[in-house]
């Protein structure tokens, strides 16, 4: 009998890549994608353990899943997956016992086998003896999973995982293991097959994608540069991007692939954290600000109209308002189009949640509320200017009324367009030529069909 599964994501682009990778590994047990939990006999939540709120959702969430298990008698597998899992393990078992697995992000290609032991052991007893397997396998999970199916024209790829910088607010090197590159030859393969799919855009994935390596097809070693370079080499292939680099780890051939490969996006995420050097150094960035700014400088020299975004912490232990207004400082100089900002969550087993000097609670959210107004100014500024200008557009989503199509621009701006309903999944150049409160509109100036 067919069965459902429904995955609910919270979190990274990488988990929205594991929670796509999971549902692989379960089609050929028979499951299909369900519409809600509702409709579904399994539900995996894919967790995220970055911050105390996006961990604190999951119990909120296995409540309303408990309900929902209690008024089927039980039939109804939940499984709890990603980071929150790999740092709680068997205490997610303890506050809820009705869960069936549990299973951190390296061990989801032995999803099958788990699913197999938690339905033996529910026939057995009756209320499925849970399984739990945070291991960090030694085998990779990537040489264990079937082939990518594409959902659209816009997929991701994971070719890195892990960190090794252990900066001092992070959960990832605990959660997520240390560094890891997948091989070349299979990312190149994984790539193809996306193509052939109708893929037209990667997005590189991985915790410190920029500190990919691995062994070029001729010998030699390649670095993520020389990957994106084979990678645009990919018929049919019209747009790369990578996310989330490390400043430290941008090495020259990956700058100058900047200026050198159309097919790679302007429009680069290069966390920076804090503006103070102070900050900087409590964190464990292991660079200053002159780092960073010099950095910036010469990606702007390889590509002009490189559009910079970042991921910034305000209220880390210890930060003094002038701290916080070297980050605004900061900001302003590198005009960021856009920039994730959070206020500084404790994670326990993390040195920076023992460090004194905590900053209160209504400090942190003046500071943010003063951050994000400055950079809802500059994600403004950037949008107006980009009306008048022609950008290329993939239009691969349905836009909000009969006929519109939605899609992104290079600097992943989303653009409605009336006038191009028979060209979905194609890169279109569009005129703009309005600006709404967080997209653009405009209107399709060409038939033929178009690169980046
Ligand atoms: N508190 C707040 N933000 C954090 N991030 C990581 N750890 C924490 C924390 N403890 C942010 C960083 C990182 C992004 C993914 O999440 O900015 O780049
Ligand atoms: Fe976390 Fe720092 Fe590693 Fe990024 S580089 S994943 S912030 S430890």
């Amino acid at each position: 009998m067919a069965k459902k599964l429904f995955v609910k994501t919270y979190g990274c682009q990488m988990n929205v890549y594991d929670s796509a990778r999971m549902a692989d590994v379960l089609a050929p047990l028979g499951y299909a994608e369900a519409a809600s939990p509702e409709d579904a006999d399994m539900v995996i939540l894919n967790t995220c353990h970055i911050r105390e709120k996006a961990a604190e959702k999951v119990f909120s969430e296995l409540g309303r899943l408990r309900v929902l298990k209690t008024a089927r008698d039980g039939k109804l597998i939940i499984a709890v997956a990603g980071c929150v899992a790999q740092a709680e393990g068997a205490e997610i078992l303890r506050r809820a016992p009705f869960v069936d697995i549990v299973l951190g992000p390296q061990t989801y290609h032995r999803l099958p086998e788990m699913v197999a032991k938690a339905a033996r052991a529910a026939l057995k007893n009756g209320n499925g003896g849970a399984v739990l397997d945070t291991e960090f396998p030694l085998e990779p999970k990537f040489d264990h999973l079937p082939d990518a199916r594409a959902d659209g024209q816009a997929a991701f790829l994971s070719v890195q995982e892990g960190c090794d910088k252990f900066c001092t607010f992070c959960v990832v090197p605990y959660t997520r293991g240390a560094e890891y590159s997948r091989p070349a030859q299979a990312i190149l393969d994984e790539a193809r097959k996306l193509v052939a799919q109708g893929v037209v855009e990667i997005s590189l994935l991985g915790q410190n994608v920029n500190g990919w390596h691995g062994d070029g097809a001729s010998g030699g070693a390649w670095g993520l540069g020389r990957l994106i370079r084979e990678l645009a080499d990919i018929q049919g292939l019209e747009r790369i991007r990578y996310t989330t680099s490390h400043p430290n780890d941008m090495d020259e051939d990956l700058i100058s692939a900047h200026a050198q490969v159309d097919k790679l996006m302007p429009f680069l995420s290069l966390p920076v954290q804090s503006g103070s050097d102070r900050i900087l150094d409590a964190m464990n960035r292991k660079h200053d600000r002159a780092f960073y700014l010099s950095l910036v400088e010469r990606l702007k020299i390889a590509k002009p109209d490189l559009a910079l975004t970042t991921d910034l912490i305000v209220g880390f232990p210890g930060e003094t308002d002038a701290d916080f207004q070297d980050t605004m400082d900061l900001v302003r100089q590198v005009g960021f189009i856009n920039t994730y900002s959070f206020k500084y969550s404790p994670r326990p087993g993390t040195p920076a949640a023992g460090m004194p000097n905590q900053v209160a609670e209504a400090v942190k959210d003046a500071r943010l509320a003063e951050l994000q107004t400055l950079l809802w100014d500059q994600t403004n500024q950037f949008n107006q200017q980009s009306v008048g200008k022609t950008m290329a557009v993939l239009l691969d989503r349905p836009g909000r009324y009969p006929g519109q199509l939605t899609g992104r621009s290079p600097f992943m701006q989303p653009v409605h367009v009336d006038n191009a309903s028979d060209r979905m999944g194609q890169i279109v150049h569009v005129r703009i030529t309005e600006l709404h409160s967080n997209s653009l509109a405009g209107e399709a100036i060409s038939a033929e069909r178009i690169c980046a």
